[in-house]
């Protein structure tokens, strides 16, 4: 068994691609559940509502539903089942299905909300014809029909927007007792050598959605497909399951690291949207009745045209129904509308948006001070430098090498007298050896997974021999929160901070390389203790294992600082509700051009699905960059929420001083767009916490209407101000742009030269290597910090330059976001959040909460307004009681004006007027 294990670590380690092994996991098919439910095709759904049970009080109409014997003239029922259907705010509402008298508790998923959901008050309209038709303050209807029981969800304009169990797939197999050799897959099933118990049986459920006219639908992540989805039809269906894919691959639908089931649909008439609440293996088939296809092909042949419609399908492995249903009307609407029920991401810690550096591994501390000196010696801005596993104490974690890292508290101080910080990873596996304080602990006090046995779990991972801390267990989390306290972990500081990786949880030699689902979860004791109602199955919580991991990881750093620093996390393993503890990163790609435009892609669709804060390993972990690829690859990553060069053990190293110096001053440019632009990013995010949107956002959601846009995935927004198109191509001299907003005169603005373009969809830009497409957009403001220096920390006091893009209106609108960067005293009002605006007249700087207030140093060293048409004659500066004129010049046509040194203090509001 060991060597095998040992065989299989070495050959995880090795850098030398080859390509997935697809043989390692399953397929549908291979999956019990997925293949006993994707063929059924129901001749009439079996499901119906219970007219006589049926309550409405409050947000909620409770109802019995049965399942009935269509063959038998009695109609007997064959099972029972409770439903709930909820109006919550914000156009929002939620079907639950559970049994009515399950044999166990069935599971439901714990920590992907934000807390319960806000209720809207739910009416019953009308009782007739085997319909009943509620409505919620909105004015929202649902139409719910008796037999077949089906749902149709209306938008304000009382058009149907969102079907539920439309194609009558609902199912929910009830639990049994088993019976021995009854039946072939509740009895327990086989993959690769793998036995799953089963240990209830069948317990899987699904349900269909259709989404009328739709054009697109998006979301379900972590794929690397394209950021829409297609049709499954006749392929596999969309994968959700937490895994550790070794050389994962491209333009796939199989599963990955992270798994957050929300899906959108968008169309010219409105956009919708539903969260499966659910943390199970899930299987989403997908079918766009407008896409060629033989299915829709006989659709469109019955129907006499093409039916503007697509339809999804969720099929899980266990749990409830528990959908959640997004009425829009708009793309920004359903984005807020899930954020609301799956909350938003906290204030980052400023660092955390400026540049990583990280490898596996900087092999020890005369290494880490190198690379840190060499980033000062090439002119080079880093904020944080990053420890893989090789640091600790042969992998045994909150542990250093005793050798290579025998003096972490001074290996810190060097960073941060520098500004920089540390970051050190954590994984969920311990090693399982004999003296060491974490698995003794937890050996003796119970805190590991069980296996089916009820003994602890035991597998393999990077120490070896390793067992896994049960999140799930209070007494676990807490145990594991307490261990980030600083005299828990000598040698860390309120600046070392965590990436906890690993956590699908990746297991080398368990089934599909993660845990078996038949492992044994801790659980409450209030539904009952005895066999099987005493655990929860790894099978239910799969999904949400490492959201568990983060949340003890985040209490642990809010705990080490009495709640005074805001923690920085980043995780592999990804779920709904994430967003709330850390930020993610796409895994072990490789230096390959692919790989480089699905990591726009994938942080787009997790970004829609909460998590802005994405990136992926800039150069690519597995394989070597070369210089062309290595330059775009900053470039494209200085526009992306997380920004990190991080490579794997066995590859050449790749520190931006090893490239050609022209290669060098190119990544050093790509460095400096990002650090210009830090306060902005931290705007963004701040934005963020406020209204829920996505900080990278993709272009239909700023422009709805706009049919080209739903299938534009390589370029993005930032906010609503930035267009992002990074060169993404090997040796290309141009390259096509898309500028959206032709319908509402949008102009866009050449960051590099103020050049100015009307949006009229694609237009040819010549790029060469130096050129980084990115445009403003007229109407809007950006503020950017001009003196690059070796951290952001170092860059706290320095002035703003204002960025001012007009539009046709010769108007712009712009803010900005200050603060202490790392603490929580912003929650007592230490910050400033200013809205800027433009309007020819003036310029004005004023706060959005007057009672908010931060002494930033910063001054405001220039402004330049782009697109301007007459120049004013005069400006000057008002400032609290002074008047001060100011000094201007025109540039570029005589269209773009500089005014220099306005010197106003950003602690305070101000105006500059102008006169014509
Ligand atoms: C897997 C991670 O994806 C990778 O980034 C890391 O370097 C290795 N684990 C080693 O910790």
């Amino acid at each position: 068994m060991k060597t095998l294990c040992l065989l299989l670590a070495v050959s995880l380690m090795v850098g030398v691609a080859v390509g997935v092994d697809r043989n390692n996991f399953k397929t549908c098919e291979q999956s019990g559940f997925c293949k006993r439910l994707r063929p059924y095709k129901p001749e009439k759904s079996q499901y119906v509502l219970n007219i006589d049970t049926v309550i409405v009080h409050g947000n909620a109409l409770s109802a019995e539903v049965n399942t009935i014997d269509a063959e038998s003239e009695s109609k007997n029922v064959i099972w029972k089942y409770a439903l709930k259907l909820s109006a919550l705010l914000d156009g929002t509402f939620r079907i639950e299905i559970d049994e009515a008298e399950p044999l166990y508790p069935r599971y439901r998923t714990q920590l992907a909300l934000d807390g319960e959901p806000k209720g809207d008050k739910l009416t019953l309209i009308s009782n007739e014809s085997g319909k009943l038709t509620l409505s919620n303050a909105q004015g929202h209807h649902v139409i719910i029909t008796v037999e077949p029981l089906k749902f149709e969800f209306t938008d304000r304009a009382g058009e149907v927007a969102v079907v539920v169990n439309d194609n009558g797939q609902l199912v929910v197999e009830p639990l049994k007792t088993k019976v021995e050799g009854e039946d072939e897959d509740a009895g327990g099933e086989n993959f690769k050598g793998h036995h799953d118990s089963k240990p209830r049986g069948n317990e899987a459920l699904s349900i269909d959605i259709a989404f009328p006219e739709a054009e697109q639908i998006y979301g379900i992540p972590e794929h690397t497909d394209n950021f829409y989805l297609k049709t499954t039809t006749g392929g596999e269906p969309y994968r959700l399951y937490n895994l550790d894919v070794f050389e994962f691959e491209l333009d796939s639908r199989m599963a990955l690291y992270g798994a957050v089931p929300v899906l959108y649909s968008h169309g010219p008439k409105r956009s919708a949207g539903v969260f499966w609440h659910n943390s199970a293996e899930t299987w989403v088939d997908v079918v766009n009745h407008a896409e060629n296809t033989v299915v829709s092909s006989l659709v469109n042949l019955v129907t006499g045209g093409q039916k503007k419609q697509i339809d999804a399908r969720f099929m899980s492995e266990s749990g409830i129904v528990d959908l959640f249903v997004f009425l829009g009307d708009t793309p920004s609407d359903v984005f807020r509308q899930y954020t609301a029920l799956t909350g938003v991401a906290p204030l980052p810690p400023r660092f955390s948006l400026a540049y990583h550096q990280s490898r596996w591994n900087y092999v020890d501390e005369a290494d880490v001070r190198q690379v840190d000196d060499n980033f000062d010696a090439h002119d080079l801005p880093a904020d944080v430098l990053w420890l893989d596993i090789e640091y600790t104490d042969q992998k045994k974690y909150f542990t250093w090498d005793p050798i290579k890292f025998a003096h972490p508290t001074e290996m810190v101080a060097n960073l941060t007298a520098k500004g920089r910080k540390l970051v050190v990873i954590i994984d969920p596996h311990i090693k399982r050896e004999a003296g060491y304080f974490l698995h003794d602990d937890a050996t003796e006090m119970g805190l590991y997974v069980k296996n089916k046995d009820g003994k602890d779990y035991e597998g393999w991972c990077w120490p070896g021999s390793s067992s896994y801390l049960d999140f799930f267990d209070p007494e676990a989390s807490k145990y594991y929160s307490e261990r980030y306290k600083f005299e828990n972990f000598p040698g860390t500081s309120k600046d070392v901070h965590i990436w906890n990786d690993m956590n699908e949880p990746s297991v080398f030699n368990g089934p599909e390389i993660t845990m078996p689902k038949d492992a044994r979860h801790y659980k409450t004791p209030e539904d009952g203790q005895d066999g099987l109602a005493s655990y929860w199955e790894h099978r239910h919580i799969h999904n949400e294992y490492g959201l568990w991991h983060i949340r003890a990881t985040h209490d642990g750093m809010l705990l080490r600082t009495n709640n005074q620093y805001r923690p920085f996390i980043l995780t592999r393993s990804t779920f709904a509700g994430t967003q709330r503890y850390a930020a993610m990163w796409t895994g072990d790609n490789m230096a390959e051009w692919g790989f480089l435009r699905a990591s726009v892609r994938q942080c787009l669709s997790v970004a829609t699905a909460g998590i802005s804060f994405c990136g992926s390993d800039v150069g690519g972990f597995f394989k070597y960059p070369e210089a062309e690829l290595m330059t775009r690859w900053y470039q494209a990553g200085a526009y992306q929420a997380f920004f990190r060069a991080h490579s794997h053990i066995e590859t050449k190293r790749r520190e931006p001083w090893l490239y050609d110096s022209t290669t060098l001053s190119r990544i050093r440019d790509a460095l400096r767009r990002r650090y210009v632009l830090l306060d902005f990013w931290y705007t963004l995010f701040y934005e963020h916490t406020i209204d829920g949107l996505p900080v990278t956002r993709p272009l239909f959601q700023e422009y709805p209407k706009e049919l080209e846009t739903y299938t534009i995935d390589e370029a993005y927004l930032l906010g609503d101000k930035l267009l992002i198109s990074p060169v993404m191509e090997a040796g290309v001299t141009s390259v096509k742009v898309y500028l959206p907003g032709r319908e509402s005169n949008t102009r866009w603005y050449d960051v590099d030269s103020y050049q100015t373009y009307e949006a009229n969809g694609y237009m040819n830009v010549d790029v060469n290597i130096n050129k980084v497409p990115v445009y403003q957009r007229g109407g809007t403001i950006v503020p950017r910090k001009e003196r690059v220096r070796r951290s952001s920390q170092l860059m706290v006091n320095d002035p703003y330059t204002l960025i001012v893009a007009l539009d046709a209106n010769n108007t712009a609108t712009g803010s900005l976001y200050i603060d202490d960067g790392e603490t929580f005293d912003y929650k007592s009002n230490n910050y400033i959040y200013a809205k800027i605006t433009y309007d020819s007249v003036k310029l004005s700087y004023k706060f959005v909460n007057t009672k908010a207030t931060y002494p930033t140093k910063s001054w405001l060293e220039r402004v330049v307004i782009a697109g301007i048409k007459s120049a004013p004659r005069a400006a000057t500066l008002r400032s609290g009681a002074k008047s001060t004129p100011l000094q201007m010049t025109l540039h570029r046509g005589n269209d773009v004006l500089v005014i220099r040194k306005p010197a106003a203090s950003m602690a305070q509001e101000w105006e500059i007027e102008f006169t014509y």
